[in-house]
């Protein structure tokens, strides 16, 4: 052998061992807990052969509690440049066969270096997290490279999107990059998020609790809203995650991605011409109406399970990419709470920051009243959806279909704060207040005075109430909304109206940052 051959035999040799990681044994134990390695995940994530790795050599500089005896090559993580249906994507994907996937100061180097070239270049970052948190041998060190981190997590947002998958443990400082990034999606089952384990809750506070009651995918995704996803299997996790790219741009400064499609734009849906039920107190599914006009019926939605009286995702109209809002009336009558105003408020300024146009389907009753959502601070938490709405910059068309009462009228997209083309179904009810109670506010007197009367009382003056309000007329002759359109023709007209918006401009003033009502 030359001395070439035997340097070239060398670096075959040096590689096999770091893709390794941790050894075989730790392998066939992350398989036996029905996990798949770092780079079996990115395997299934990137296009084949597309994979760029960096800093496959690279290792710890950590001399205490013997560190100093083991080197692993790449320490940990995973990281480099691919493609994911032929768009460049950075990632990072922490090894758990390497002392448990704890994030080392080379570590966080090696994921500040693909943030950086991901910002450099205008494309998305995927980390697929699977981590026991801060190495404990390394101290400040550990900590310091967490910081790195989250700074570059805060100075790319709304730059390029960040998406965080979570495979494993994610305990301590390892949550608080997911939380600071775009999207989080959990594997259920396997993964876990907390700022502190079981044993620290217990001994803490004396709460007897499981990891997967503390901090599992279907806690997060459905009652912290932490996760936007639980997903069953890793496999799903890694398909969740390139769906969810089809649907956003590489960067602020992109459009997302057109689909082509064969839905015509002009189709109608006769469907929605019955769907809004004769009674008021009924509930229809908001899912129907947006599967019927998005093209294809492909709705791709986030924040699932979590604050179910609305609705948020993407999808194509017309081939453009769009994000959809939508009360459920089929939940909670759709009324806006502080998780539903806060998941939506969020799903808007992603919208917003990446260049998405934002349809709003409105049938909302109003805020939900009562202590528990006052002491809940429904406040702020409401007007974090307003000021989401008030500050976006993109096309906004919002269609009406039953109920708008109240502020969550205003909020949810309407003219008078900067929606652009806003229509209303036949159906549609713009008012301060359901007919209920506004006659209860307005006759208590009358009602009071006149016992044996009170019932007919009432349902005359209801009966003038609705005919004043039950209506979108009223709006549309005060130039409220655009027009109103025949439920069938919603699809049609939304596109038309997102069409005439494409070359929208609108500033908002200069400031340093706003002080959105967190
Ligand atoms: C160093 C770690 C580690 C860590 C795990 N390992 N976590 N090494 N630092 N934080 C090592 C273990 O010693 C073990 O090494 C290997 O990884 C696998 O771990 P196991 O415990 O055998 O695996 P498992 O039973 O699956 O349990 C995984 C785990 C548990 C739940 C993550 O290891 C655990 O609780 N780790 C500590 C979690 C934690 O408290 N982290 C610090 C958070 S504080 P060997 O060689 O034996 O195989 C924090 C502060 C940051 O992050 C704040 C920034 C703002």
């Amino acid at each position: 052998m030359s001395i070439q051959e035997d340097k070239i035999a060398e670096l075959v040799e040096r590689r096999d061992g770091a893709r390794l990681g941790g050894g075989e044994k730790r392998i066939e134990a992350q398989h036996a807990k029905g996990k798949l390695t770092a780079r079996e995940r990115l395997a299934l994530l990137l296009d084949e052969g597309s994979f760029e790795e960096y800093d496959m050599f690279v290792q710890h500089r950590c001399t205490n509690f013997g560190m100093e005896k083991s080197h692993p090559d790449g320490d940990g993580v995973v990281t480099g440049q691919g493609t994911v249906a032929g768009r460049q994507v950075f990632v990072y994907a922490q090894d758990f066969t390497v002392s448990g996937g704890s994030l080392s100061k080379t570590m966080s180097e090696k994921i500040c270096k693909v943030m950086d070239m991901a910002m450099r270049t205008g494309a998305p970052v995927i980390g697929l997290n699977d981590s026991g948190g801060a190495r404990i041998q390394e101290g400040i060190d550990a900590l310091a490279g967490y910081g790195d981190i989250f700074e570059h997590n805060i100075l790319a947002s709304g730059v390029i999107p960040q998406i965080s998958g979570i495979f494993g443990p994610c305990a301590g400082g390892a949550v608080y990059s997911p939380a600071l990034t775009d999207f989080t999606l959990m594997v259920k089952g396997t993964s876990y998020m907390f700022l502190t384990g079981p044993a620290v809750v217990k001994s803490v506070t004396g709460e007897d609790v499981t990891s997967e009651e503390l901090g599992g995918a279907a806690v997060h995704a459905s009652k912290s809203g932490v996760a936007d996803f639980a997903v069953e299997n890793e496999e799903e996790a890694i398909a969740t995650i390139k769906r969810l790219l089809s649907f956003i741009p590489q960067n602020n400064l992109e459009t997302p991605p057109a689909r082509e499609t064969s839905d015509p734009i002009s189709r109608t849906s006769d469907i929605l011409n019955s769907i809004v039920p004769d009674s008021p107190n009924k509930a229809y599914d908001m899912y129907k109406v947006i599967n019927e006009i998005v093209d294809d019926g492909d709705f791709f939605e986030i924040h699932k399970d979590f604050a179910r009286n609305i609705i948020v995702g993407f999808a194509h109209m017309g081939g453009r990419g769009v994000g959809i809002v939508a009360n459920q009336p089929q939940m909670l009558a759709g009324v806006l709470d502080i998780n539903a105003s806060r998941k939506a408020a969020r799903f808007v300024r992603f919208c917003d920051a990446f260049n998405i146009p934002i349809v709003t389907l409105v049938d909302v009753p109003g805020f939900l009243p009562g202590t528990q959502q006052e002491y809940g601070a429904v406040i702020q938490n409401g007007a974090k959806l307003l000021y989401a709405y008030g500050e976006a910059t993109v096309p906004k068309v919002t269609v009406t279909l039953r109920k708008a009462y109240g502020g969550a009228h205003i909020v949810m997209s309407c003219k008078q704060l900067r929606g652009d083309l806003n229509y209303a179904w036949p159906t549609a009810q713009i008012a301060v207040m359901g007919a209920d109670g506004a006659v209860n506010v307005l006759y208590a007197k009358d009602i009071k005075a006149d016992p044996a009367r009170s019932e007919e009382i009432r349902a005359e003056k209801k009966a003038e109430y609705e005919d004043l309000f039950n209506n979108p007329y009223q709006a549309a002759q005060k130039g409220y909304i655009e027009d109103v359109i025949e439920p069938r023709n919603t699809r049609f007209r939304v596109i038309r109206a997102l069409c005439s918006l494409e070359g929208k401009r609108q500033d908002i003033p200069a400031k340093k940052h706003d002080n959105l009502p967190l």
